[in-house]
């Protein structure tokens, strides 16, 4: 479904990506593990489109995408819920569920259907729909990004550390909605923090160390051997 291959990026003369090669295939939940400046988010601005390679190719489906523009990738069913929710706080919850549904806002009928799955998924969102979604409790406004990416009717899920900041059940809760999601039938690549409870719903996962992948397994093998759930899952 994706894939990277041979990637690197730079900012400026810094190289915060140093050949990445990973791939996330159809219906797969992929877990991608790292410390704070490994590189997570390089790689989702870099597989999404927004920032550009320096070095490398990425493929959606097979298709060479690495230098197409980012709505292009939305249309072909790649969509990104970036670090840090990125609302637009004064717009009310379902102005904001709805920019994600902007390259098929062509499509009114489809799009309200849409909108009652994301609000059966997240009921909350459904009572404060017409709330600024900047006065919502982080969880929510996490809801409402993961919701958002949704209505982008995604193929494959881009979710850069979703849980961040959010007290330890609603963790929980938010991993249990990206593990329907991904059962329902989107692959889905995740950052996360929380490496133990990612890795309990996750199919694979990557470890990445100074824009490098350092390793990489099914979720048995890395939960299974002592040593490497000590140094990178911390459990
Ligand atoms: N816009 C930028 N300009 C310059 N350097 C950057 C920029 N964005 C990130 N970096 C650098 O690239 C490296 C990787 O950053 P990145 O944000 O990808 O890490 P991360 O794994 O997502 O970290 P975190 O867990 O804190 O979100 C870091 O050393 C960071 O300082
Ligand atoms: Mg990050």
């Amino acid at each position: 479904m994706l894939q990277l291959e041979n990637v690197s990026l730079h900012y400026g003369a810094f190289r915060a990506l140093h050949g990445v090669s990973l791939h996330a295939d159809e219906g797969e939940l992929v877990v991608l593990l790292g410390a704070n400046g490994a590189g997570k988010s390089s790689i989702f601005l870099t597989a999404s489109g927004l920032l550009k390679p320096s070095g490398g190719r990425i493929r959606l489906r097979g298709k060479d995408m690495t230098s197409a523009k980012p709505a292009r990738w939305v249309q072909q069913g790649l969509v990104l819920c970036p670090e840090g929710r990125k609302l637009f706080p004064g717009m009310s919850v379902l102005k904001n569920l709805m920019l994600g549904a902007y390259v098929h806002r062509r499509d009114r009928k489809g799009n309200a259907k849409l909108l009652e799955e994301v609000f059966d998924l997240f009921p909350i969102l459904r009572e404060k729909k017409d709330q600024a979604a900047g006065s919502l409790s982080g969880g929510q406004q996490q809801m409402v990004a993961i919701g958002r990416a949704l209505m982008g009717r995604p193929q494959a899920l881009l979710l850069d550390e979703p849980s961040l900041g959010l007290a330890p059940l609603v963790v929980k809760q938010v991993l249990e909605v990206i593990q329907r999601i991904n059962r329902a039938g989107t692959t889905v690549l995740l950052a996360e923090q929380n490496a133990y409870a990612a890795l309990q719903i996750a199919h694979r996962a990557y470890v990445l160390e100074g824009g490098r992948i350092v390793m990489e397994g099914r979720r048995e093998e890395l939960l299974g051997h002592d040593a490497i759930r000590r140094a990178y899952i911390g459990a």
